[in-house]
C-alpha cells in the first residue's frame, strides 16, 4: 500500500526521503517519486515501477533542498505512471501533495476545480487536493487555514504531506482515515506512514488522530484539530529496534518472521500468565465480564480472518457460546444483526485494514463491545476499539502474514480458555493442563523450526505443480485455509483448501494421476475419516503430502511425503501445523524464483476497501 515519507530540516531532503521511503517499500507499490522545495520552488521527480528506477533517474540531477516530501503509490486510480506517480502539484505549481487513501467525492471537485480554470494531467484522484489548497489559499490568509478550508471539502480517506512554495519553513502533515505519524529529532522533522521511516532518524514520534492537522518546522511541531484549533499530544516512544524491521541475515523477511515466531509466541504468552491463570486485565476484560458475554462475533480479512476460524472453533468447544464468523468485507454491507450483549472481536494485524476498522465501527454503532487483536500499538483499531489485547509479534514486514497468524491463534486461545473458566465449563485440571501444554508450545515450534530440510525437499519435489489442494477436518480445516492462501500469495500456484469430506461433493473432479493433495491430520476425532478422504484421492492417482504429528503411524505408502510436528493436544495442532506449511510455501516461491516479501499486486496492509 502507498507509503510517505517527508523532511525538514539541516539535511538536504531527498537522500532522507529515499531513505524512508526504502523502508516502507515493503508495504507494496508500483511508482515512487519526491519534491523539495528550494529557492521558493518545488521541484518533483517521479517513476514508474521501483524505487530504484526513481534512484537512477535522479542521478540525472535529483530535486534540491531542505524540505521535501516522498511516496510510493500503489494504484488506486489510473494505472501506474510517471504521471500518476506521488507527489502531485497545483496548477501554478506552488503547493505539492503526497497523498494515501481514496477521496470519494474526487469526480465531482473535479469538475468544480475545472470550471474554475484548473487542467489536471493525471488520472489519480489526489490531484485534486493541491489544485484545491491553491484555490483555496486565494480566500485565506495563511497555509493552516487555507488546508482546513480544503480538507473540509474532501469526502475519503487521506494521509497527507503538503508542501507549500510560499511557507518554506514548514511541511503539513493531515490525517483522517490513513494512518500516519510525525517523527521528532534534534537534526530535523519528519512524517511518515510508518514508523520504520524515520526508526534510523528518532524513536520519538506522534501518531496524530483522526482528522489532525501538524505543521512540521525544522524545530518544532504544531498539532491542530481539524478546524484548526491548536491541540496539546503527548510524544510516543518506539521501543522496538530497527534491527527488528530489518532482515538480521536472512534471505527474506518472510523467513526471519517465520524463525521469529517461537519467540512471538511467548512473547505474547509470558506476561498473560501468572501463577498458573490467564491474566488478560490489560485488556480490561475482567472475569465477569466473560461471564456475561452470551455470544461472540469474530471479524476480520484474509489471515486474520483464518485465525477467527480456528478461534470460533476453541471458544465453541471451551465455553460453549455460539460464535459468529464472517469476513470484514461482507460483514460491514450485510446488515448483521448484533446486540450489545455481544463480544465483536476484530483481529488485525496491521490494525488499518479498511473493512476491518468498517466493521468495528459498525458493531460499535450497534452498541456492541469490541476487543481488538491486534499488532500495532496506535493504529486505528488499536485506538478505537473499547478494548484492546496485543499480539506481540514484533514488527512484521513480510507481506504475507506469519508470525502475527501465530500470535492472533494464541490470543484467541486464552481467551477461549479464560472465558470456559469463567463460565465454569473447564475444571480446574484441565484449565491447568491447558495452560502447561500453551507453555510447551514456543519450544514445540522451536523443535520444528530446527530441522527445515523436509519442508525444503518438498517444496523441490512439488514447486512445478500447477494446483495444489489442501484438505483436512475441523481444526485441520481451518488451519488448511490459511495454508493454502501463504501457497498461493506468494507462489502463484492455484491452490484451494477443502474441508475434506466435502472434497467428494465436487472438487474430486479436478484431481487426475499427478495431482498434490496436501492433507493436514492432527484431529483424532476424524482421523478415520480423514484416512477415507485421502485414499479417495490417492485411488485417483494423486500425490499425497501429509502434515501430522511425530508420532502418528501412518499406514504405509498412505503418503509420498510427510512433515512432523511434535505432538500436542488436538484443539492447539493449528499453532504448530502452520509452520511446516508456511515453509513449503516460502520454498516453493523461492524455486519458482519470485520474492515471497514482495508478491505481485499485494500490499502488505490493505488501507482501502
Ligand atoms: C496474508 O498473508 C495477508 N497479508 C492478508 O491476508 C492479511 O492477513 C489481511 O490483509 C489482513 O490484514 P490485517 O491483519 O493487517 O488486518
Amino acid at each position: 500500500m502507498c507509503g510517505i515519507v517527508g523532511y525538514i530540516g539541516p539535511k538536504e531532503a531527498v537522500p532522507v526521503l529515499l531513505s524512508g521511503l526504502s523502508r516502507l517499500e515493503y508495504r507494496g507499490y508500483d511508482s515512487a517519486g519526491v519534491a523539495a522545495l528550494s529557492g521558493g520552488r518545488i521541484q518533483v521527480a517521479k517513476a514508474r515501477g521501483k524505487l530504484s528506477n526513481l534512484v537512477e533517474k535522479l542521478k540525472g540531477g535529483a530535486p534540491k533542498g531542505s524540505a521535501g516530501i516522498g511516496h510510493t503509490r500503489w494504484a488506486t486510480h489510473g494505472e501506474p505512471s510517471d504521471i500518476n506517480a506521488h507527489p502531485h502539484t497545483g496548477a501554478s505549481g506552488r503547493v505539492a501533495v503526497a497523498h494515501n487513501g481514496i477521496i470519494e467525492n474526487y469526480l465531482q471537485l473535479k469538475e468544480e476545480l475545472g470550471k474554475a480554470g484548473y487542467a489536471f494531467i493525471s488520472q489519480t484522484d489526489t490531484e485534486v487536493i493541491p489544485h484545491l489548497i491553491e484555490e483555496c489559499l486565494k480566500a485565506e490568509a495563511g497555509l493552516l487555514p487555507a488546508v482546513v478550508r480544503a480538507l473540509s471539502k474532501l469526502r475519503g480517506s487521506y494521509g497527507l504531506a503538503i508542501l507549500d512554495a510560499q511557507t518554506p519553513n514548514c511541511l503539513v502533515a493531515a490525517r483522517r482515515g490513513s494512518p500516519l505519524i510525525v517523527g521528532v529529532s534534534a537534526e530535523g522533522n519528519y512524517i511518515a506512514s510508518d514508523i520504520p521511516a524515520v526508526l534510523p532518524y528518532t524513536r520519538e514520534v506522534y501518531l496524530l488522530d483522526e482528522g489532525e492537522i501538524a505543521l512540521v518546522f525544522e524545530d518544532r511541531v504544531e498539532i491542530h484539530s481539524a478546524e484548526g484549533k491548536r491541540v496539546e499530544k503527548e510524544l510516543y516512544t518506539v521501543t522496538w529496534s530497527v534491527d527488528a524491521a530489518e532482515r538480521g541475515g536472512y534471505s527474506h523477511f518472510m523467513l526471519k518472521e517465520i524463525f521469529e515466531q517461537p519467540k512471538a509466541l511467548r512473547d505474547t504468552l509470558v506476561p498473560r500468565v501468572r501463577r498458573g491463570s490467564i491474566d488478560l486485565s490489560e485488556a480490561a476484560l475482567s472475569d465477569e465480564d466473560l461471564k456475561g458475554v452470551s455470544r461472540v462475533v469474530l471479524v476480520a480479512c484474509g489471515t486474520a480472518s483464518h485465525a477467527c476460524l480456528v478461534g470460533k472453533a476453541a471458544i465453541e468447544k471451551l465455553a460453549r457460546v455460539p460464535v459468529e464468523w464472517d469476513i470484514a468485507s461482507e460483514f460491514r454491507y450485510r446488515d448483521p444483526i448484533l446486540s450489545p450483549d455481544d463480544l465483536c472481536i476484530v483481529v488485525s494485524q496491521s490494525g488499518e485494514t479498511a473493512d476491518t476498522i468498517a466493521a468495528m465501527r459498525l458493531a460499535r454503532e450497534r452498541g456492541c463491545k469490541v476487543l481488538a487483536v491486534t499488532n500495532v500499538v496506535g493504529s486505528t483499531i488499536a485506538r478505537e476499539a473499547d478494548r484492546v489485547l496485543y499480539t506481540w509479534a514484533g514488527p512484521e514486514i513480510g507481506v504475507a502474514s506469519t508470525k502475527a497468524y501465530l500470535t492472533q491463534l494464541l490470543c484467541l486461545y486464552l481467551l477461549a480458555i479464560q472465558l470456559a473458566f469463567d463460565k465454569g465449563l473447564v475444571s480446574e485440571e484441565d484449565y491447568a493442563l491447558y495452560l502447561r501444554e500453551l507453555e510447551t508450545l514456543p519450544d514445540k515450534a522451536e523443535t520444528i523450526l530446527s530441522s527445515t530440510e523436509p519442508m525444503r525437499r518438498a517444496a523441490e519435489l512439488f514447486h512445478a505443480q500447477k494446483d495444489i489442494f489442501f484438505i483436512g477436518r475441523g481444526l485441520d480445516y481451518a488451519a488448511a485455509m490459511e495454508a493454502s492462501l501463504k501457497l498461493k500469495e506468494i507462489s502463484y500456484i492455484h491452490s484451494e483448501a477443502m474441508a475434506a469430506g466435502e472434497l467428494k461433493h465436487g472438487t474430486i473432479a479436478l484431481i487426475e494421476p499427478g495431482s498434490l493433495v496436501v492433507a493436514l491430520s492432527t484431529q483424532g476425532l476424524v482421523a478415520d475419516k480423514l484416512e477415507s478422504n485421502i485414499q479417495e484421492v490417492r485411488a485417483r492417482g494423486a500425490q499425497l503430502l501429509c502434515v501430522t504429528y511425530g508420532d502418528t503411524d501412518l499406514r504405509e505408502k498412505l503418503a509420498d511425503q510427510v512433515l512432523r510436528i511434535p505432538r500436542t493436544v488436538d484443539l492447539f495442532a493449528p499453532l504448530l501445523s502452520i509452520i511446516p506449511l508456511q515453509l513449503f510455501a516460502y520454498h516453493c516461491a523461492v524455486l519458482r524464483g519470485y520474492d515471497p516479501d514482495k508478491p505481485r499486486n499485494l500490499a502488505k496492509s490493505v488501507t482501502v476497501e
